[in-house]
């Protein structure tokens, strides 16, 4: 039996926090119905302290969804937690995620503080969530990435034995390497008592490139949720890609996780999101990207049109891509010459075919791209009774 890995969604917190891409209310509630339908466990819908604008679409978005857990950050400050509390009111199922700095970097130069009263202050943030109407409190140990393992380690404890229901090990500056998070995570199973108790969560950023890497190294040696964004989008770098971390999970069905995803719905949800945040996906995206799904060298295209998997990891309907796509350009073949023509209802003998090939790869030297269009006039121009 394949052990389930919640999916917590940070889009709409995290994810906004990149330049130029805030989101307005609607938009946002937007968003987060579509989430639910996707499957996700948990929508992280905002930082209800930050602005009177975000309080209002943490309400908003939790009297707009029912399935997901609705979560509002919260720093280690009662105002903070008090604002998302309130905020969190109207939430069928509510969650608060506090915390503070873990790292020494952070201790020192962010609280200008100690060990020991970063811990005082991390269960006293656990106990005073827990005194508020909601179901649930995570904890977050920020910089956990770059922390000391041993006082890592305690501060887990302790937050456990506070009330914690799940603790976040972020790798807020995206510094580890896979094999680093995942012996972190394994040292934290190896080394605090209670945490069983818990479910313990992963939240990797972008910064090396190795977020989805990180992440999945960290459920395999104990993580049961993942902490991402649509698209990956986030903070300089950003975070986990959720359609990434979704599609290992499936794809690797011998690692043994399963997610809540519907991932037919991951291409569409990365449209609305990109067009909403006014923020492009890179085409050659994992999963989303326009490229992900594009054969281009006459290799590859003669390859996949033979069989798609000799090419393809992914059938592209399972992520909500309607087709593969056979891009023509000047490295393509005339199989796949012949396949684009006979999509647009052209069949050519052997000998016509080559005839046809040789303009082809002319105007695509030229072109770089052949389109359908200019199929369309290569042959009405080559052959005008056809
Ligand atoms: O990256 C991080 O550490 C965070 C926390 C606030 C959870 O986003
Ligand atoms: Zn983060």
């Amino acid at each position: 039996m394949a052990e389930k890995v919640h999916i917590f969604d940070t889009t709409l917190r995290d994810g906004e926090q990149v330049p130029g891409c805030q989101l307005t209310t609607p938009e946002k509630i937007e968003v987060a119905k579509e989430l639910e339908l996707l499957g996700v466990d948990i929508i992280e819908a905002g930082f209800p302290i930050s602005s009177p604008g975000d309080f209002n679409s943490v309400i908003e978005i939790s009297k707009a969804v029912s399935e997901p857990v609705i979560c509002g950050l919260a720093r280690a400050v009662d105002k903070d937690i008090d604002a998302a509390a309130d905020a969190l009111r109207f939430a069928k199922r509510s969650r608060i995620h506090t915390g503070i700095g873990a790292s020494d970097m952070h201790i020192k130069y962010k609280f200008n503080s100690t060990r020991e009263e970063i811990l005082e202050r991390a269960v006293w943030a656990v106990k005073y969530a827990k005194s508020k109407k909601v179901d649930e409190v995570e904890f977050y140990a920020e910089d956990a990435g770059r922390a000391d393992l041993e006082f890592l380690a305690r501060l887990v404890e302790a937050v456990i034995a506070a009330g914690a229901n799940v603790v976040n090990i972020p790798d807020t500056t995206g510094y580890c390497l896979p094999q680093h998070y995942g012996e972190k995570i394994k040292y934290l199973f190896d080394h605090v008592p209670n945490i069983d108790k818990a479910i313990i969560s992963a939240h990797c950023h972008n910064d090396l490139g190795l977020a989805t890497a990180n992440s999945i190294t960290g459920i395999m040696n104990g993580v049961r949720q993942i902490e991402c964004t649509i698209n990956g989008v986030g903070e300089r770098a950003g975070n986990t890609s959720l359609e990434e971390v979704v599609m290992v999970m499936k794809t690797h069905k011998d690692l043994g996780f399963e997610t809540n995803i519907n991932s037919k719905g991951l291409y569409g949800i990365s449209r609305l999101v990109s067009d909403l945040m006014r923020m492009p996906v890179q085409a050659n995206k994992a999963i989303v990207g326009k490229n992900a799904f594009a054969h281009s060298s006459g290799i590859h295209q003669d390859g996949f049109l033979k069989h798609a998997e000799t090419y393809e990891i992914i059938n592209p309907e399972d992520v909500g891509v309607p087709a593969s796509s056979i891009v023509l350009t000047a490295r393509s073949g005339r199989h796949a010459l012949r396949y684009r023509l006979e999509l647009l209802g052209y069949l050519f003998d052997r000998e016509e075919l080559n005839s046809m090939y040789e303009k082809f790869i002319a105007l695509a030297d030229r072109k770089k791209l052949v389109t359908d269009d200019d199929l369309q006039e290569l042959v009405t121009t080559e052959y005008p009774v056809k």
